[in-house]
């Protein structure tokens, strides 16, 4: 095959706790999170171009086409770890079709560098194993392990050790980002480290002890269980403690969902996306309704969708 178009959920964080610094990754955080792929998603297109090029192709104005792009260095990092493959194969051209808010705590850019490994390794016939995918997609981003894989899943580390967890895919999200808001993850997480450093966990046995319990604790048994109202209550993102009092408009939007009656509500990863989970459509559509009512401001976006049970996935593909 010549080209291939792929289909890249987002994901939104049912829950995440920062437990400490990292010890084998200088910079980063221990976490346990909960992680939810949504049917709002990217498609990429890969063709070979039979150049000797890269080429990044988006139809987003906020979407940067070169090495910045996390997709353009899942390309590089491809090219590296196979040379004489790439050099068989020559070039690329990827066009990113963007459905999802960019910069939005959707994990939107991970999602589609998690595209570019699964279309390159059928595009260059590498037949990678899923560990192998996973290895490479850790070295791009924490998040964008999970996004390969897709589903709900613990993650732990520093997101990129999955755990996978049954699917609940028959629950409605209402999703709501102001468009002029954008909040930078490291900026997030260092105001965080900042303000609630001194309480860190150090040592591993702790941290593996709360890694564990969060694994065996309400939220896990809610989705196991598969009661919405009771995961609906038990969202937490402690990134929520930095975002919320510096971002009014996030906080505004959070209070609006709850006050209409959302089985739940929560900022997804440093935001600045809300969300709002209802049992069925017809009550995401009221919700959104009256969110709308609540805060009549145009610059606010909404989205309606559903949890899925799938990452990266293949739409078609081309001789
Ligand atoms: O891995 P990724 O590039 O998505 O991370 C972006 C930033 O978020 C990191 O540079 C770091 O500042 C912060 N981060 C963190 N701990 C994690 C994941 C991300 O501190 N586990």
């Amino acid at each position: 095959m010549h080209s291939y178009s792929l289909t890249a959920p987002a994901k939104i964080n049912l829950y995440l706790e920062i437990l400490g610094d990292s010890a084998s990754n200088p910079g980063y955080h221990e976490l346990v999170m909960i992680l939810q792929s949504i049917e709002l998603a990217d498609q990429i297109d890969l063709r070979l171009n039979g150049t000797e090029e890269i080429r990044l192709h988006c139809d987003h104005p906020q979407v940067p086409q070169n090495k910045s792009n996390l997709a353009y260095r899942a390309v590089e990092l491809m090219a590296a770890q196979f040379p004489d493959v790439y050099a068989r194969f020559g070039g690329l051209e990827i066009s990113l079709k963007k459905q999802i808010p960019v910069a939005a705590g959707l994990a939107g850019g991970s999602t589609d560098a998690a595209a570019v490994l699964v279309g390159i390794d059928l595009l260059w016939q590498l037949g990678l194993t899923q560990p192998e995918l996973q290895e490479l997609a850790a070295k791009l981003g924490s998040d964008v392990p999970f996004c390969l894989a897709g589903g709900t899943a613990l993650a732990t580390g520093r997101g990129e050790q999955l755990s996978s967890l049954p699917s609940l895919d028959s629950m409605y999200v209402v999703l709501a980002k102001d468009r002029n808001l954008m909040i930078s993850t490291p900026w997030a997480y260092q105001a965080y480290r900042a303000e609630f450093g001194h309480s860190y966990l150090k040592d591993s046995a702790s941290l593996q002890s709360r890694a564990e319990r969060v694994h065996s604790g309400p939220m896990v048994q809610a989705i196991l269980q598969k009661k919405p109202a009771q995961i609906g209550q038990l969202l937490h993102n402690d990134l929520e403690k930095v975002v919320l009092p510096t971002t009014p408009p996030v906080s505004q939007l959070r209070e609006a969902f709850e006050s209409c009656g959302a089985l739940g509500t929560m900022m997804s990863g440093s935001g600045p996306t809300v969300f709002a989970l209802a049992n069925s459509e017809a009550q995401a559509q009221k919700m959104e309704q009256q969110v709308r009512a609540m805060i009549p401001d145009p610059d606010v976006d909404f989205w309606i969708t559903k949890f899925c049970n799938h990452g990266i996935q293949v739409i078609s593909s081309i001789d």
